[in-house]
């Protein structure tokens, strides 16, 4: 039996990403932007993709700690890419973490240009911001970075969701969008980080097994509930899926279906990375967290 209390761990791990995603923010100018980029950065979250980040860093056996810039310059994209979804040209959303979207509180201007600012930032948090990383470490996150953000990644994975809006989608269309429009960032969560922590090229292989199915299977979860769930537990407007007619794997598969798709991904993902034993203990109880998650 192992004695890892992921409990303690994550609340750990969500402080210190809590504390340092407040620090990258500065003083901007003027105001408003200051005011728009923290509203939606610090609006809270489950920090999945940060804390993914960390832990395999920590798996290389490297300090963590040295992975948090590059952890806070994912969250970055991560929220701006929602602040964008959220836009009325996009899905048009109220609410988002429990509060009304970024659009909704300071305009779409706005809104857009703390994304871009939240989005450019990221790349000056790993660039700029990451002391003492060999420097070709960090030109391969930045690598890894751009491909995911751009049109090989999220942006591709959202045009094609946006196109599919109110159309018949089969199941490989579907698993396109899903694995661009979420699954790249959780890979380049997990990969990044071990590549801050100079993993060898077997560990960095196991771990994009291990992330391309938490990535599927984490968006899974997310449409089943869409589906049980309610918008106060997820934060943010449940039933939306139906709303607007988007396919999703609870509509093509059904709920078992997909429920055991999930479970079957969560142990595939598990089984990549099983060989490291201890080391591979919060990597193992994050992708138990995925599917076990209520929002
Ligand atoms: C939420 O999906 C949206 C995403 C995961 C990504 C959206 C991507 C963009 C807006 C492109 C961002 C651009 C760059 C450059 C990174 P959802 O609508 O299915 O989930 P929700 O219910 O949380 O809104
Ligand atoms: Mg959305």
């Amino acid at each position: 039996m192992s004695s890892f209390d992921f409990t303690a761990y994550l609340a750990k791990a969500r402080n210190s990403v809590e504390a340092a995603l407040d620090a990258a923010l500065g003083p901007e100018r003027p105001n408003q932007l200051r005011e728009a980029m923290r509203y939606s950065l610090l609006a809270g979250g489950k920090r999945l993709r940060p804390i993914l980040c960390l832990s395999a860093c920590e798996m290389t056996g490297e300090n963590p700690e040295r992975a948090m810039p590059t952890a806070v310059a994912i969250e970055m994209i991560h929220t701006m890419s929602l602040i964008h979804d959220d836009l009325p040209a996009m899905d048009n959303d109220d609410l988002r973490r429990g509060r009304p979207t970024n659009h909704k509180v300071f305009g779409d201007a706005i809104a857009i240009l703390a994304g871009d600012a939240l989005l450019t930032r990221a790349f000056e948090m790993v660039s700029l911001r990451s002391p003492n990383i060999p420097v070709e470490r960090l030109l391969k996150v930045i690598a890894e970075l751009s491909l995911v953000a751009g049109a090989p990644g999220l942006v591709g994975g959202q045009v094609e969701d946006l196109e599919c809006e109110g159309k018949d989608v089969d199941l490989d269309t579907l698993e396109f969008i899903h694995v661009h429009k979420t699954g790249a960032l959780l890979k380049a969560s997990v990969v990044c980080g071990a590549l801050i922590g100079g993993a060898e090229e077997k560990l960095i292989e196991s771990l994009r097994t291990y992330a391309n199915s938490i990535g599927l299977a984490f968006q899974i979860i997310d449409d089943i509930l869409d589906v049980t769930s309610s918008s106060e537990v997820l934060g943010k407007t449940a039933g939306k899926d139906l709303i607007a007619d988007k396919t999703t794997y609870p509509k093509l598969l059904g709920l078992d279906e997909s429920r055991n798709k999930a479970k079957d991904l969560i142990g595939r993902a598990k089984d990549a990375i099983q060989p490291w034993n201890e080391k591979a203990a919060p990597l193992l109880a994050l992708a138990d967290y995925i599917i076990n998650r209520d929002r």
